[in-house]
């Protein structure tokens, strides 16, 4: 699998709206879901959590818990739903989720986590990776961080993503957790040097292609969350940069061709707004973007797209703003 360049899971914005709507500007990124609760997976409506459109793929599912039972059955019932890839979340700090012993606390218990993911392994066939901080609290020197994936790599994980800061648990909020703790670069850099046979993403603070095409002469690949998210179109940047793939719709293209796509989920009970709000940032950086924000605001809550309308404000772009260019 193509790990080159990943966009990140995130919770609330990476869900299957998100990603159908990325992989129309990208051929090539893995995108990842939301991280999803293994006990939601067991007890929840498994179809509304997991379905996605088969135009996502390649698609890895972000999985969050600590019980090797619930974990091993994800796993399963994610490769069962067509997922490429099983992710296990080692990374977030949040209070709530500490609470419940999964993310970032876990790196506390390597045992654990080494017994999760052997028999997650051995309940499906395709790849089963991990997604992980340099560090947390105190515990932020190299050693232990190696230490770390040392246990980790035994099972037989060879995909390691590792988030380059570390995670305070329960002194930071969510959001300061993503911030305050200085990112780490060399860390990463190292753990690559030393684990030279399995593949190193990293991940954390990158929004340029000089910044990725950096990373990749010392990691195998790069995971992108929020420059991502903010300004969807920087995904034709890097297909065209990365990837030499010069075929990539303009952004009011993206637009044209989600509209089949909202036709039929509006008509099954999505509401426009659960589709569209990902493309608020479409056209950051380019002189209709304000326009283009307008226009969602105001009509967003409507039951049903009028496409109408939304020829018509981007056909206003188009003679207002830059809006086929690749500049973000
Ligand atoms: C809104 C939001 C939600 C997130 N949710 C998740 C999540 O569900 N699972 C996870 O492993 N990381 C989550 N993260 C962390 C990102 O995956 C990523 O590690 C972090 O944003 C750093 O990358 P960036 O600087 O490129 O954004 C989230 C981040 C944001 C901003």
């Amino acid at each position: 699998m193509n790990r080159k360049v990943c966009v990140a899971p995130m919770m609330d914005c990476t869900d299957r709206h998100e990603r159908f709507f990325l992989r129309l500007i990208s051929k090539n990124v893995l995108l990842y879901t939301e991280m999803i609760v293994s006990e939601a997976i067991s007890r929840g409506d498994k179809k509304k959590l997991l379905a996605f459109n088969l135009n996502e793929k390649p698609l890895a599912l972000q999985v969050g818990g600590s019980s090797i039972k619930l974990l091993a059955e994800a796993a399963k019932t994610g490769e069962d739903f067509g997922y490429d890839e099983i992710n296990l979340n080692l990374g977030c700090p949040s209070r709530k989720v500490q609470k419940n012993k999964f993310g970032a606390c876990l790196m506390k218990e390597p045992n654990l986590v080494a017994d999760c993911l052997t028999e997650m392994m051995n309940s499906c066939n395709i790849p089963v990776t991990i997604k992980t901080r340099i560090g947390y609290d105190d515990v932020e020197d190299y050693e232990s961080l190696k230490n770390f994936i040392k246990i980790l790599k035994k099972t037989g994980v060879k995909t390691f993503i590792i988030h380059a800061r570390k995670a305070m648990l329960g002194k930071f909020t969510p959001k300061q957790n993503l911030n305050i703790p200085p990112l780490k670069y060399d860390i990463v850099y190292k753990l690559k040097k030393d684990f030279s046979n399995d593949v190193i993403v990293l991940n954390g603070g990158i929004d340029s292609i000089s910044q990725i095409q950096n990373h990749l002469t010392k990691v195998d690949g790069v995971m992108i969350g929020r420059a991502a998210y903010h300004s969807p179109y920087f995904l034709a940047e890097i297909e065209k940069e990365i990837f030499n793939n010069y075929n990539i719709p303009s952004r009011t293209e993206v637009i044209e061709r989600m509209f089949p796509y909202i036709k039929e989920e509006t008509s099954k009970g999505t509401r426009l707004n659960q589709i569209m709000r990902h493309t608020i940032g479409l056209f950051h950086g380019q002189k209709g973007s304000a326009d283009w924000k307008r226009y969602l605001s105001k009509n967003m809550c409507i039951r049903e797209a009028d496409l109408q309308k939304v020829n018509h404000i981007m056909d206003h772009i188009k003679n207002n703003g830059n809006a086929t260019s690749l500049g973000r």
